[in-house]
C-alpha cells in the first residue's frame, strides 16, 4: 500500500502513521523527521534547513523532492510506504506523480482549535521522534521517554508564534492538494478529531473498503 497522509500541523499524521506502519508492515517516511534528523546530526542539509523549520516555513521544493526521491528508491519501500508531510505543494505533488503511483491520500480533518491544543502540548523523544502529549498521551513518567529514558523535548516550531505561521503556510500552500487529489479520485477523508485508536479504526475501515 502506497499512501500519502495529508492534514494540517497537529492533525495526527505522525501519531496515526506510527500505528499504521506496524499494522500494515510498511515504511513511515516523515519529511519533517528527516529534516530534524539532519539538523540534529549537523549535516549540510541540516544547516541549510534549520532556520526554515524554526520559522515554520517550507523548505524549497527542489531540496525536498530530491530527498524524497532518494528515500522512496530504497528497497524497504517496495512493499509500500506512508508519506507523512509530503507533498506539501502542487510542485511536490507533480514530482511525486512522476516517481510513483499511489493507492490513497488520507486527508485528516481536524478543527483549528484542536490542532493548536495538540501542538502546544506535544512533547517528543529527541532520538527516536516518538510523540507524546502532556494531556492526551502522556509518558509513563512525566517528561521522560517510555523506552529510551531520555528527557522529552518540545519541538522549536511548537511555540505559539510559529504555530500560527505553520497553519497559514498550510492553508496557502498545502490545502489546495485536497482538491488536487480529489480530482484524481484518491482522497479518503477521515475525521481526525477522536482518539488515536478511533481515528486509526476509521481509516483502516475506509482503506479496506477501497
Ligand atoms: P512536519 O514535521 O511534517 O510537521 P507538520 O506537518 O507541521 O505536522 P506535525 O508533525 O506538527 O503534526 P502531525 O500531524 O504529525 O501531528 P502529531 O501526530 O505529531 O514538518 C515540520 C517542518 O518541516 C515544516 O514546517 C517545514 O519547515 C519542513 N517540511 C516538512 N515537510 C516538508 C515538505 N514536504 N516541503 C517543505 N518543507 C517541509 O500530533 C500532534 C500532537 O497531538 C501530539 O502531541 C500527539 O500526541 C497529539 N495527538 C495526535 N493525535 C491525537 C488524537 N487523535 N487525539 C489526541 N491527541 C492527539
Ligand atoms: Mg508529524
Amino acid at each position: 500500500m502506497k499512501m500519502v497522509f495529508l492534514g494540517p500541523p497537529g492533525a495526527g499524521k505522525g501519531t496515526i502513521a506510527a500505528r499504521a506502519k506496524e499494522a500494515y508492515g510498511i515504511v513511515h517516511i516523515s519529511t519533517g523527521d528527516l529534516f530534524r534528523a539532519a539538523i540534529k546530526n549537523e549535516t549540510e542539509l541540516g544547516k541549510k534547513v534549520k532556520a526554515i523549520l524554526a520559522a515554520g516555513d517550507l523548505v524549497p521544493d527542489s531540496v525536498t523532492i530530491e530527498m524524497v526521491r532518494q528515500r522512496i528508491a530504497q528497497p524497504d519501500c517496495e512493499k509500500g510506504f506512508i508519506l507523512d508531510g509530503f507533498p506539501r505543494t502542487v510542485a511536490q505533488a507533480d514530482a511525486l506523480t512522476g516517481m510513483t503511483g499511489l493507492d490513497a491520500v488520507v486527508n485528516f480533518v481536524v478543527p483549528k482549535e484542536v490542532v493548536v491544543r495538540r501542538l502546544s502540548g506535544r512533547r517528543m523523544c529527541p532520538s527516536t521522534g516518538r510523540i507524546y502529549h502532556i494531556e492526551f498521551g502522556p509518558p509513563k513518567v512525566e517528561g521522560i521517554d517510555d523506552e529510551t529514558g531520555e528527557p522529552l523535548i518540545q519541538r522549536p516550531d511548537d511555540r505559539e508564534e510559529t504555530i500560527v505561521n505553520r497553519l497559514e503556510v498550510y492553508d496557502r500552500s498545502t490545502a489546495p492538494l485536497i482538491d488536487y487529489y480529489r480530482q484524481k479520485g484518491l482522497i479518503v477523508d477521515i475525521d481526525g478529531s477522536g482518539s488515536p485508536q478511533h481515528v486509526f479504526e476509521l481509516m483502516d475501515a475506509a482503506l479496506k473498503a477501497l
